[in-house]
Formats: structure tokens, sequence, C-alpha cells
């Protein structure tokens, strides 16, 4: 077993940190964020993730994780360092990987020699030429290794005890193998070692693949509405095609998150600079603005402006707090000029999305959001939505109306309930029809 050090303890940061830990490694997670380490210290994850929280305590009381503000006291006799810092995108759309840059330089200036540096934080293919060129300014003798994250928010913890793959990329002969053992225990774990630069490209050519599906089921999704289909059967209809498969054709109201958005981007600024065509990548990215334009259209279209819209869902997706990119905070800024907008989520209803939606009233009770509504829209597929009471809501509302974004509803019960039912995908419905 391994002492790693681990800087940045963002989402990233902290399930590598307490999974790593839990297999058996002694891990340091280390930010300048001192309040967030205290946190972090006392078993609290200042951000919502299933089963995170008492995989940090177990870890916090196994003695195997703990978290500092002093990076060089984590680095003491530290070979591994991985690197799960932020790289957020400029205006181009380029990665900004300042907060990279700055771990690297912070990892020279410390004196433990031979140390092994893995890039958890995505970067962008062939960026190691540059953070190789800052180690060797400072006369650093290190390994860059590329092992980019596959985790998804909400189901984070799952996913890094059991990944579909481990891909870890090192441009030096033995290094990627000998990351690759970090993470032997987790079961069943397909593994490969590659270049860097193969082990970049997955990372950003699987979020591509993902987001391309969701723009291309909700490109169907129009063609669905306008001939009288269901997208919901048409998925399901190509999806049992292995060559298909079912995942990721679930239409709604665009991909949000802070990954897809900002990948896609930095993968297309990548390509233009290399000189490379980008017309696909540009595709997605317009189908998914689209999208937004097309459930804001909708909605316009079930109230008249003044009238009050219930909004249901503020998180980019169910089982995170997470409004960053969320394509629901998106929906609500564009209409909160002409309505008036209450927002209820059950746990992302916070201060960021108060900071996001200046004057909206944001609410974690939803009855308190219907109470007077002239259209309930929901645009993140929690649960508690799928089971809420439609009798109760319209008893709430001053006009039955459900917009229903990622098909949480059958609609002929909406309909049946006396509501009118607008959604993705599906032909509008009133119950008068
Ligand atoms: C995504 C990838 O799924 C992870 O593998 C990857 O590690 C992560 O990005 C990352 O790069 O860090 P995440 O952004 O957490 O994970 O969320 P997803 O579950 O992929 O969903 C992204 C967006 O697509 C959400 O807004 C979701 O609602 C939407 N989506 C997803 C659909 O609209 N339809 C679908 O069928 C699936």
């Amino acid at each position: 077993m391994e002492k790693i050090a681990i800087i940045g303890t963002g989402f990233v940061g902290v399930v590598t940190a307490a999974g790593l830990a839990d297999l058996g490694h002694t891990v340091i997670g280390v930010d300048i964020d001192e309040a967030k380490i205290d946190r972090l210290r006392s078993g609290h994850v200042p951000f919502s993730e299933p089963k995170l929280e008492p995989l940090v305590r177990k870890g916090l009381y196994s003695g195997r994780l703990s978290f500092t503000a002093e990076l060089n006291h984590a680095l003491i006799d530290t070979t591994y360092i991985i690197v799960a810092v932020p790289t957020p995108p400029d205006k181009d759309g380029a990665s900004d990987l300042s907060f990279v840059h700055a771990a690297i330089d912070a990892i020279s200036a410390h004196p433990q020699q031979e140390v092994v540096i893995i890039v958890k934080s995505t970067v962008p293919v062939g960026c190691f030429k540059t953070l190789q060129a800052r180690l060797d300014a400072n006369d650093k003798r290190a390994s860059l290794v590329s092992c980019p994250e596959f985790l998804a928010e909400g189901q984070a913890v799952s996913d890094f005890f059991s990944p579909s793959r481990t891909v870890v990329g090192a441009n030096q002969a033995g290094v990627a193998e000998r990351v690759a053992e970090l993470f032997e225990g987790l079961p069943g774990a397909r593994l490969i070692c590659s270049n860097a630069e193969t082990a970049q490209l997955i990372k950003y050519e699987s979020n591509k693949q993902l987001a391309m599906r969701v723009a291309s089921i909700n490109d169907t999704a129009a063609r669905c509405e306008a001939f009288g289909a269901d997208v919901h059967e048409v998925a399901k209809g190509m999806g049992m095609d292995p060559r298909i498969g079912e995942h990721f054709l679930r239409a709604g109201i665009g991909y949000g998150g802070s990954c897809f958005s900002k990948d896609l981007a930095a993968l297309t600024y990548t390509a233009r600079m290399a000189g490379l065509p980008t017309g696909l990548l540009d595709a997605v990215a317009e189908q998914n603005e689209q999208q937004l334009r097309r459930v804001v259209a909708k909605i316009r279209e079930m109230i008249t402006p003044g009238q009050k819209v219930a909004v249901f869902g503020l998180a980019f997706k169910p089982l995170t707090s997470d409004v960053r990119s969320s394509r629901a905070i998106a929906v609500v800024q564009a209409l909160m000029g002409d309505y008036t907008v209450i927002a209820t989520d059950p746990v992302a209803a916070g201060d960021e999305a108060r900071i996001l939606l200046p004057g909206v009233e944001l609410t974690d009770n939803p009855w308190r959001a219907a109470k007077g509504a002239h259209c309930a829209a929901f645009l993140t597929a929690w649960d508690e939505y799928r089971q809420i009471s439609l009798e109760l809501l319209q008893l709430q509302m001053a006009r039955p109306a459900i917009f229903d974004g990622p098909g949480i509803f059958d609609p002929n019960k909406v309909v049946k309930a006396g509501f009118r039912y607008s959604g993705i995908g599906r032909p509008s419905r009133s119950p008068l029809a």
C-alpha cells in the first residue's frame, strides 16, 4: 500500500481520496481552502453526493485518510501525487490550466525526489509537453501520468468502486503499469494502459459520445412531436439493438452540468487549433442550445406574461445539489423577466442557485412553489417528483398545466387528473381533447 497526496478536494478529489483510503492506501487531501479542509476533517463533505460522507468518515476513523491546507506537509515522503484541481473554461472554450500549473510548480518546489504526478483533472490532449517543460525548468524529476476520471455525479462512489474501466496513460515505460497497481482491488475493472495522449482523448471522446447521444435523442424528440410519435418508445425500440444500447437516450431539456459543455468546448478548441474539422462537435453544442430554446418556447406557450410558473428542479440532474451549467437554471433565467417564477428543489434551492437567479423565490417546499401557479414546469427528474400527488398539486395551482421536461409522468395519467400536458418528444395534450 502506498502513501498518496491528492491536490484539490473538490468532487473528484474527495471521492478519489476516500476511495483510495478504503482500498488500503494512506491518503492525504490538500486544498488551499482552509474552511473546506476544516469541514472535511470533521467528516463533513461540502457538497451533496450519496454515500460519500460515510466513506470519508470511515477513512478518517481508520487513520488512513486525512486532510490538510499545507501542501508541503502533504508531500513529505510521498511518491504518488494526484492532481485533481479544476480546469475551468476560458472565454474561447479552452481549458484554463492555471490551477494545474500552480500545482505542478508547487510540487517542483518541494524537495521530495522521483515523484509520480497523476493528473486526474481533465486536461487537453497534448498538454503534458507544457507540464513537462515546467518540471524541466525547475530541474524536477517527475513522471507525468494521465488517469482521467469517469465519475458521474450522484453515483460517484459506486462509479469509483465499480469502474467501467481504469485508464492510465504515460509516456515513460512502466509508469502507467505502476500507477494502475494503486487501483488494484477494484473488482472487474478493465484496465487500459496507454500513452498519455490516448488516455486524455479517451476522457474527452467519452464525454463527447455521451453528449452526442443526448443531443441526438433530443433531435429525434422534435420529429416525434411533429409526427405524433413517443420519443420514449422510439428510444426503447432503438436501444434494444445491442449495437445502439439503451443508455443516454433519455430525451429532456438538454444536457447540463460542469462536464459535457466544458469538455466539448475544450475538445472543439483543441481541434480548431490543430486545424481539424469541428462540424460534428459544433452540431452537438448547437443542438443543446436549440433544445433550451424549444423548452422555453414550450413553457411560454402554456402561460401569458405576468402569470406564475412553479419550477420543479434546479439541479442539473437528480441526486446532486450541483447547479453548475444546469439547464434548469438557464430555463428559469430565460423566463424570470416575463413571469413570476418560484423554483423548488429538494437540495439545490440554496445559495448557489440564489446567486444565479436574483429575485427568484426559491424553496425546498414543492407545495409552496405550486401555490397559485398557472404552470408547473418539471425540469429535473427527481424521484420525489415522480411520486407527487397530482390531486394535491391541482388543488394548490391556479390553473392545472404541467410541462414535463424530463418525461417523468405518464401523459395519460396527467391528462386524466385534469391537467394540460406538454412534454419533450410527445404530443401536447389537454383534458378536453
Ligand atoms: C459525466 C459523465 O457521465 C461521467 O462519466 C464523467 O466522468 C463526468 O461527466 C465528468 O466528466 O466529470 P455527469 O456530468 O456527472 O457525468 O452527469 P451525466 O449523468 O453524464 O449527465 C450529464 C447531463 O446529461 C445531465 O444534465 C443529464 O440530465 C443529461 N442526460 C443524461 C440526459 O439528458 N439524457 C440522458 O439520457 C443522460
